[in-house]
C-alpha cells in the first residue's frame, strides 16, 4: 500500500493507473476508522481496480466552536486497517498541502445544504463539497463511496456532481450499526459508558418510527414524535432536529408517503450525534 501525503503524488499515481486502463474508486474519510468506514472500503473494492482512501480531518468543514482540535486521530492504526483491506493508496495530506494560505475558491450547494445539519453548521457543507471536489480531482476517481450514515452529505454530493457535471459515479453505502443499534461513528469515542447507553435513544426512536411506518403511519409529527419521546426519556442535553424530509428536496415532508428521510441530530453529554432511516413506500426505490 502506498502512503501519499502530497496532492501532486496522488495525482501522478492516479494518472499512471488510468494510463494502464485501471479504474479508481475513492473512499473519502476523516480517519479514526471503524466498521462503517471498512464497509465502504469493501464496497469500493468490488467497484473498481484500485482503491484510494483519503484520511484528512478537513478544517474547512468545522465551525469555530466545533471539535476540529479534539477530533480523534490514530494514523498508524488506520494505515494498518487499510493495509488489511487491500487498499492501494492511502492519501494523508496536511492542511497546508490542501489549502494554500490565500485559498479562495469554494463550492457552495445552495438548496439541500440549508436544512437539517446545514441549519446548525452554516459552513459545513461548503467545506465538505470543496474538499470532496478537490479529492475527486486529485484521485482521478471513476467512483466515490459515501455512507448513508451522513445522508444529507450523500445527497449534497450527488447534487454537486450532477450540477457541476463532475465525471464521477457516487456509490451510496448502507449505514453500519453496532449490535445494539448505535450508528457507528468516530465521535462515539467521546461518549462515557453512561452516555453510550443514553445514546441508544437515537436509534431506538428511529426504529420505533420505522415500525410505525411499516404498520401504516404516515403522519410526520407522529413519526418524529416517537423519536423525540425516546430522546426526552434519556434527557438528551439538546435536540438539534428530528425531521421527516422529502428525499429529493430535503424540505419537510407533508406525509411519509413516497421516499422520505427521517433524520435526527442530538447532543448526548457534549457529543453531537446524528442518525437516520430512509422510509420507502415503494420497495423498488434504491
Ligand atoms: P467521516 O465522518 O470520516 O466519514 C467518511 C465516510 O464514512 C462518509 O461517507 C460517511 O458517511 C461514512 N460513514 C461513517 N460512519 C458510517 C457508518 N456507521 N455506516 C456507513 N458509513 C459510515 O464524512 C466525512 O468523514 C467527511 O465529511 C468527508 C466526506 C471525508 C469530507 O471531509
Amino acid at each position: 500500500m502506498k502512503i501519499l501525503t502530497s496532492p501532486a503524488d496522488l495525482q501522478a499515481q492516479a494518472a499512471a493507473w488510468k494510463k494502464a486502463g485501471e479504474t479508481i474508486i475513492l473512499v473519502p474519510t476523516m480517519g479514526y476508522l471503524h466498521e462503517g468506514h471498512l464497509s465502504l472500503i469493501r464496497l469500493a473494492r468490488r467497484n473498481g481496480d484500485r482503491v484510494v482512501v483519503s484520511i484528512f480531518v478537513n478544517p474547512t468543514q468545522f465551525g469555530p466552536t466545533e471539535d476540529l482540535d479534539k477530533y480523534p486521530r490514530d494514523f498508524q492504526r488506520d494505515a494498518e486497517l487499510c493495509r488489511q483491506e487491500g487498499v492501494d493508496a492511502l492519501f494523508h495530506p496536511s492542511p497546508g498541502e490542501m489549502y494554500a494560505p490565500d485559498f479562495s475558491c469554494w463550492v457552495q450547494e445552495e438548496s439541500l445544504s440549508q436544512t437539517l445539519c446545514g441549519a446548525f453548521r452554516p459552513i459545513h457543507f461548503r467545506g465538505v463539497c470543496t474538499v470532496c471536489l478537490k479529492l475527486f480531482h486529485l484521485s482521478l476517481a471513476d467512483g466515490a463511496v459515501f455512507g448513508k450514515k451522513d445522508a444529507q452529505q450523500l445527497l449534497v454530493i450527488q447534487r454537486m456532481v450532477r450540477d457541476l457535471n463532475v465525471p464521477i459515479r457516487i456509490i451510496p453505502a448502507p449505514l453500519v450499526r453496532e449490535e445494539d443499534g448505535l450508528a457507528r461513528s468516530s465521535r462515539n469515542k467521546y461518549l462515557s459508558a453512561q452516555e453510550r447507553v443514553r445514546a441508544l435513544a437515537l436509534s431506538r426512536g428511529l426504529f420505533r418510527a420505522q415500525e410505525a411506518f411499516q404498520a401504516g403511519e404516515r403522519r410526520p409529527e407522529a413519526l418524529t414524535g416517537l423519536v423525540r419521546q425516546e430522546l426526552e426519556a434519556v434527557q438528551a442535553e439538546k435536540i438539534d432536529y428530528v425531521e421527516l424530509m422529502d428525499r429529493d428536496t430535503l424540505r419537510p415532508a407533508g406525509s411519509a408517503a413516497g421516499h422520505t428521510l427521517l433524520a435526527v441530530a442530538a447532543y448526548i453529554g457534549k457529543t453531537r450525534l446524528i442518525d437516520n432511516v430512509f422510509l420507502d413506500d415503494t420497495p423498488a426505490c434504491p
